[in-house]
């Protein structure tokens, strides 16, 4: 028999030590490092004789215009929000790891795009069995028949499986139960997880097939896991949101294949995952009667417009020192706002309370929406409503002056589409759009635009 061999694991960072010590010399965690059973039997390959044969192994250097991509067809999803934040659908080989909370709705995204896909997809799980899963099932309307499902946690019968059953798309539920007969320690140690995923990346890479993965986070909110898993994988993918909420925002942390700046946002429902496309239906709250306090922003996600509610409450402060507060949008810059209306436009909230909030629970960083932010702001102070026709684009600078924003025209075109009758815009903005029906109010400081509101 051969000599088990142990390793020490930083389980934070994923560091191997030869022996024990108390911190982690990597990433500086005390009481991280705990002892792994590594190497069980000869190193391991995802496939037997049979299929070796089948695969041409030996790869050659090619030029870059010699590669041939004939083959690199994304495979559509039929999720319209997946496929835009996957870049444009899955491509053939990769790994894909999807993160989020437990109960967010990693299992049932996954189920439900297994139901929909056209391609023969084997779904494996290791945490429910096929009775749960087709009770899962029943709830979402499925439209094809071509999904297998699978409960095994063995990397090599799941393997066994895929030789037998040859699947277009491989979905893993989840990563950290996953256990190797080459290691010895437990599934979800470090050294399981890393094994199971290189197993799985040299089966994705050698038959083109994409590989989907669920994966657990830790209550900081990072993969559970060494942080190796996210730079073996091709595409890290985070749902995310609030699970009292029923809004689901899926982004790309890293992506080989697209940009990260895309964003899905989905609605659960109790019969599964609904696409939102049109988000800013939703960010918006429906009121007939104005309100003071609200204000309209035309912002971006991505390359895609989003029209955002903010609100802000001014009241005088109870107790000595005033407080701030923002909900989705940076302390710092409410406070420098505050700041220069105060200096530049003569308000005084100095002595003031101020809470801001974005609705929706989704968190904004475009300096865009700056001037809806003051706009709200002086609402309240002034407890005076903002006509809900009006809407901004503008960032705010020190000088109490209004700036200009990227991509203007985009943001006007979706206040148009969703039927406001006016956008405040900076004056210094260039805007060469033709046969608008909205009005574009040009501003070049806040004066002016305490003069069109309130004057
Ligand atoms: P699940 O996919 O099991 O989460 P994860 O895999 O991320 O842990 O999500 C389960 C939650 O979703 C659960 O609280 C029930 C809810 N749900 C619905 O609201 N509607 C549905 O159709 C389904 C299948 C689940
Ligand atoms: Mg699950």
């Amino acid at each position: 028999m051969a000599k088990t061999k142990t390793v020490f694991f930083c389980q934070n960072c994923g560091a191997q030590y030869a022996k024990w010590q108390g911190q982690c010399t990597s990433c500086k965690e005390w009481n991280t490092i705990a002892e792994e059973v590594v190497q069980k039997a000869e190193k391991s390959d995802w496939k037997t004789a049979t299929t070796a044969s089948k695969i041409n192994k030996t790869a050659k250097p090619l030029r870059i215009s010699e590669i041939d991509t004939s083959q690199e067809a994304r495979y559509n999803t039929e999720d319209a929000e997946l496929n835009r934040v996957l870049g444009g659908g899955l491509v053939p080989g990769s790994l894909t790891l999807l993160g989020g909370e437990p109960g967010i709705g990693k299992s049932t995204l996954l189920l439900q795009i297994s139901l929909k896909l056209p391609y023969k997809t084997l779904y494996v799980s290791g945490e429910e069995s096929q009775k749960q899963i087709k009770m899962r099932a029943e709830r979402i309307t499925s439209k094809t028949d071509n999904c297998l499902i699978l409960t095994e946690t063995k990397t090599q019968n799941i393997f066994r499986q895929i030789e037998a059953i040859d699947p277009d798309i491989v979905i893993i539920d989840s990563i950290q139960t996953l256990h190797s007969d080459y290691i010895e320690s437990s599934a979800g140690s470090i050294s399981q997880i890393r094994e199971c995923t290189t197993e799985l990346i040299k089966f994705a890479k050698e038959t083109a097939t994409p590989v989907l993965l669920i994966g657990h986070i830790t209550k900081d909110g990072n993969i559970a896991g060494p942080k190796i898993l996210e730079h073996m994988v091709d595409t890290v993918l985070q749902f995310e949101g609030d699970r009292n909420h029923v809004y689901r925002i899926l982004r790309a942390l890293k992506n080989r294949f697209g940009s990260t700046s895309e964003l899905g946002i989905y609605e659960m429902q109790g019969s599964g995952l609904r696409e939102v496309t049109n988000p800013s239906e939703i960010l918006i709250s429906k009121k007939d009667e104005e309100l003071s306090g609200t204000a309209i922003a035309s912002t971006l996600e991505g390359m895609r417009p989003l029209m955002i509610e903010i609100q802000a409450l001014v009241s005088t402060a109870v107790y000595g020192t005033p407080q701030r507060s923002a909900t989705g949008y940076n302390l710092k810059r409410l406070n420098m706002i505050l700041a220069v209306l105060e200096k530049r436009a003569g308000f005084r909230l100095g002595a003031k309370d101020v809470f801001l909030n974005i609705t929706g629970g989704i968190s904004v960083d475009d300096p865009a929406i700056d001037l809806a932010v003051v706009a709200a702001i002086l609402s309240s102070s002034e407890d005076i409503p903002i006509p809900k026709e009006y809407c901004f684009a503008a960032e705010v600078g020190l000088a109490g002056e209004i700036r200009p924003v990227t991509r203007v025209e985009q943001r006007i075109q979706e206040a148009e589409k969703l039927g406001f009758s006016t956008i405040f815009v900076s004056k210094y903005n260039k805007i060469s759009l033709q046969n608008t029906k909205i009005r574009m109010q040009l501003v070049a400081k806040i004066e002016d635009v305490v003069e069109y509101l309130f004057g």
